[in-house]
């Protein structure tokens, strides 16, 4: 009997290569997996079909969309996660979600391997394979990309060919492109060269901010416990604001941009991303935690988000640091709830207003008008033991001038 091996599997030209070489070099019987986390693919059910005609054994296009949005993006979004500062992890949030429908379709048909076609030389290989250990360390992983001897697209098409596997009719875009719920990453081609300004056909969800409407848009987002439930006033799934709000920010410009990062395996690369629902929620969310978060857990928290994204970006998804921190986050979410009014203008997004029944803002403390209700007596006190660690070391060491050594010495000459 033939081993069976569970193959992640996009429809395009690496994986239906893949597909076909694991029966023909490795001998395997071929279970397709095609998850549905919201990629601009034409039509699931034809990648399903294609994957059969193929040979494999079973093909399913799975809909991940829902448990992607609430079991994925509302931990990324507690976290306010930015790799790098930067980055919103789109790729990095749905591997861990792909690997854990593999390992589940993997026990269900007794395959003992699991395979994906990533190169050598990315981060979705690490993601792919870290996620899959951590939840069946038994589980073989076969990557044929990083196996097979075949250098350039031609001998993969060549190879295709001469095996039966239907090549694209279409020119490939010069563009290597992954993208989800969570927005669009593209690299390769002429963005390899930093220098060089993204050509303006990299770009899909989101129009150039010069050609953006002249009027300005609001829309209002509802939290709950820091998880968005409506969209101006009108009670909504996670998973629909996020699509409507790629929508409606990328018609306004907003969600651009263009990065050179640190991928785990040591490369700089550059990247650009397409992530306009993403940022406005990142935005948003930020904007009700600084009225609803006090502030040594907002201030703690920013080292946590670091750590998450870092982790996270680094396939780390199912492990002990990344869901102890998840525990901690979802801890400071219980009173993040509310409203945030976001104006997109331009390729531009503002936050406007913000509003929570959990609000710590207190306006008789805030103001400068009549009502302050300040104890402007206390703040002397306060002042003098806040500043004392200071004046004991600028009694002692002399006072610190403000100059560095050598304008000091370039001052007393
Ligand atoms: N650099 C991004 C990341 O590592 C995007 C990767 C895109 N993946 C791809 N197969 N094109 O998360």
């Amino acid at each position: 009997m033939k081993e069976k091996v569970v193959l992640a599997y996009s429809g395009g030209l690496d994986t239906s290569v893949c597909l076909k070489w694991l029966q023909v070099e490795k001998g395997f019987d071929v279970i397709a997996v095609c998850g549905n986390v919201g990629q601009d693919e034409a039509d699931l059910a034809t990648i399903k079909q294609k994957a059969l005609d193929m040979g494999a054994i079973a093909s399913m296009a799975v809909d991940m969309r829902e448990e992607y949005a609430d079991d994925f993006l509302t931990h990324a979004l507690a976290a306010n996660a930015l790799y790098e500062n930067a980055y919103p992890l789109l790729s990095a949030l749905s591997r861990p979600l792909l690997s854990k429908h593999m390992v589940a379709i993997a026990h269900e048909y007794g395959a003992k391997y699991v395979a994906h076609g990533c190169t050598g030389k990315g981060n979705d290989q690490v993601r792919f394979e870290t996620s899959i250990k951590a939840l069946d360390p038994s589980i073989e992983i076969v990557a044929p990309v990083r196996e097979w001897d075949l250098h350039s697209r031609e001998e993969e098409m060549e190879w295709a060919k001469a095996h039966g596997v239907p090549v694209p009719a279409t020119k490939k875009s010069p563009y290597s492109i992954d993208d989800n719920l969570w927005g669009r990453a593209i690299e390769c081609g002429v963005l390899e060269n930093p220098w060089c300004e993204p050509p303006a056909d990299i770009w899909t969800l989101t129009v150039d901010p010069t050609q953006a409407p002249d009027e300005p848009e609001y829309v209002e987002i509802g939290f709950d416990q820091g998880v968005p439930c409506s969209l101006n006033g009108e009670d909504m799934k996670f998973v629909d604001i996020v699509h409507e709000l790629n929508i409606k920010a990328g018609a306004h410009g907003y969600g651009r941009l263009d990065l050179v990062e640190n991928r785990v395996v040591g490369v700089k690369s550059r990247e650009c991303y397409e992530v306009p629902g993403a940022k406005v929620l990142i935005e948003a969310h930020k904007a009700l935690e600084t009225l609803c978060l006090d502030a040594a857990t907002q201030h703690y928290k920013l080292g946590a988000e670091q750590q998450w994204a870092t982790a996270v970006y680094q396939g780390l998804w199912f492990s002990p640091l990344k869901m102890a921190l998840d525990a901690f986050f979802t801890a400071t979410q219980c009173f993040v709830s509310g409203a945030v009014k976001v104006k997109l203008y331009k390729g531009s997004c503002a936050v406007v207003g913000r509003t929570s029944p959990y609000s710590l803002y207190d306006f008789g403390l805030a103001s400068y008008g009549a009502e302050d209700a300040f104890n402007h007596e206390a703040a002397k006190g306060f002042s003098d033991l806040h500043g004392l660690p200071v004046s004991t070391w600028s009694a002692k060491q002399g006072p610190a001038s403000g100059l560095s050594a050598q304008a000091e010495e370039e001052a007393a000459a």
